[in-house]
């Protein structure tokens, strides 16, 4: 705000206001500041460019949020007919898996897992004692792994390669030795022309 019409109208008749600041006007009723408006307008440019982040990364990029599948009692995981009991892939439908993962200090089971390339792969996993993580390099795939619970995301592999995975959640003495690996398998020319 400048200073000059509140002196000039202590100071002087009305009348005799500076004219080029003068108007009385409605829009000057409704002054900001030129460096409010331009904060203002930085901040909607700002949420703009967050909220199309968020709707890329949600609908053109698959970045998902890990979700809870459900809970169950770490005593359980070696019950008969749990699945975690005896973890690993299993093929649901041609290019569909389900790869169940159990954590536990200090490693995952399996913890080498083949995989053909242009396969959709949903994972469950849990801990079976204490907090662990899970995050596969080079994919979007992080998440929590709690005893107690079932985390579960959904992912492609394309790209044939080696995908190591860690342990990213500090779970004791021996946290750094918690890694294990996905072999993405090319194709071979019978399934790709099955494929296609
Ligand atoms: Cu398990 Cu760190």
């Amino acid at each position: 705000m400048s200073e000059q019409p509140m002196e000039s109208q202590s100071q002087h008749e009305p009348t005799h206001g500076p004219a080029p600041e003068a108007g009385g006007t409605p829009a000057e009723a409704l002054h900001v500041d030129r460096f409010e408006g331009a904060w203002i307008r930085i901040s909607v440019v700002i949420l703009a460019v967050f909220l199309l982040a968020v709707l890329a990364s949600g609908f053109a990029m698959g970045v998902q949020v890990p979700g809870v599948y459900q809970r169950i009692d770490p005593r359980t995981l070696y019950d008969p007919g749990s699945p975690f009991a005896n973890p690993g892939l299993r093929e649901l439908a041609p290019g569909k898996y389900e790869l169940y993962l159990r954590a536990q200090i200090w490693q995952f089971a399996p913890n080498e897992i083949h995989i053909p390339a242009g396969s959709e792969v949903t994972f469950y996993v849990t801990s079976q004692d204490v907090q662990h993580g899970f995050k596969i390099m080079e994919t979007n795939v992080n998440m929590m792994v709690l005893p107690g619970q079932i985390s579960t995301l959904k992912t492609r592999f394309d790209t044939p390669g080696t995908y190591e995975f860690v342990c990213h959640e500090y779970c004791g003495q021996l946290h750094h030795t918690m890694f294990g690996r996905i072999i993405v398998e090319a194709p071979t020319q019978e399934s790709t022309a099955q494929a296609r």
